[in-house]
């Protein structure tokens, strides 16, 4: 698989610098409005009743924000937060561990909770609608059940893919919200958010030209600003014009719309390896030596909001503005 720069799937660089972008309350969090407004909701009739909030599944694409959300709304909740991932909870005991050590109306966030082992999930469903956990103690005819009354806590699980989810499983989660790719104008004011944050001097039509190459994800937008912040530096003066900004895109090979190479790729393979026809995402994604859940979760929702790309009942089709960007005619 490449390196590239583009991957939201990547470790975030900010998680290794003393500077956080990640907004603390939910009035930072910029967008989202809709997810944003029923969460305000939920939040404060939770605290008003002096309840635990419901179970929460936030899903959508990676680097959009559902890691800060989840810890916005720890936070908003004025409860505490821990963290863990659906492949970091290996075996029963794990889970046991987590959910025996929670407070009354603590958040548990389990990242990438798709990737869950069956048999630890079947102990979470006690756990999350009963608020009670049952171990087997000994072993063979002497072995027993008991049961152990757990606080009240709430669960925010995350997942690119929630089509990966069990029916159970999801069905155990009272609020569920999906993140959207975010807008340019939303992108900008991360943007300029972060140059603040940062102590970045960033002009007004470089914030905006920036969020209109970063996919709409604020982890991308974040990342490329971090990166002409250098070029900036070296070749000017530290101030990111609009002719620094595209100089420095142009290098890290972002075309105007925030394709990379890897999405360019994409296209091509279907134009001329596949003439154009209809190609299933397996044929794709071994011909690019992608995996399919790369192709799937990071290229594909952005390049099928710009329209660029289909999905039809017989694979994947490159669209006639997808044809137009690459500057080829489009024969139907
Ligand atoms: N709504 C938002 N407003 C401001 N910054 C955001 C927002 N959503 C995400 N970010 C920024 O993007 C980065 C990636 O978000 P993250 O929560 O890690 O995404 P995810 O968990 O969905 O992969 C965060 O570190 C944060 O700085
Ligand atoms: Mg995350």
């Amino acid at each position: 698989m490449e390196e590239n720069i583009l991957n939201p799937n990547l470790i975030e660089d900010e998680d290794f610098s003393e500077v956080s972008l990640r907004p603390k309350k939910l009035s930072e969090y910029i967008g989202q409005t809709k997810v944003k407004e029923s969460m305000k909701i939920y939040i404060e009739a939770a605290k008003k009743r002096k309840e635990s909030l419901d179970h929460v599944l936030l899903y959508g694409p990676p680097g959009l924000g559902k890691t800060t959300l989840s810890n916005i709304i720890a936070n908003e909740l004025g409860s505490n937060i821990k963290i863990t991932s659906g492949p970091a909870i290996e075996r029963p005991g794990d889970l046991a561990a987590l959910l025996t050590n929670l407070s009354e109306n603590d958040v548990l966030f389990i990242d990438e909770i798709h990737r869950l082992n069956k048999n630890i999930e079947e102990i979470l469903y006690p756990a999350l609608e009963d608020f009670c956990l049952d171990i087997i103690i000994g072993k063979g005819p002497t072995a027993k059940s008991i049961r152990l009354d757990l606080p009240k806590f709430t669960l925010i699980g995350a997942t690119t893919r929630v089509g990966a989810l069990s029916a159970p499983l999801r069905d155990r989660f009272g609020i569920v919200e999906k993140l959207e790719l975010y807008s340019v104008k939303d992108l900008t004011t991360i943007i300029e958010r972060s140059s603040n944050i940062l102590e970045i001097k960033i002009e007004k039509d470089a914030a905006k030209e920036l969020a209109k190459r970063s996919r709409g994800t604020p982890r991308i937008a974040n990342r490329l600003l971090k990166r002409i912040r250098d070029y900036a530096m070296v070749l000017g003066d530290g101030i990111l014009t609009l002719d620094v900004t595209k100089m420095a895109l142009e290098k890290l090979d972002i075309d105007d719309l925030g394709l990379d190479n890897v999405d360019r790729k994409i296209l091509e393979t279907i134009i001329y390896k596949y003439s154009g026809k209809p190609v299933g995402i397996e044929t794709l994604a071994a011909t690019l030596n992608e995996e399919v859940t790369t192709i799937e979760d990071v290229y594909e929702p952005y390049l099928m909001q710009i329209g660029f790309l289909a999905r039809t009942p017989k694979g994947r089709v490159v669209t006639a503005s997808g044809y137009e960007h690459l500057g080829l005619d489009y024969l139907k």
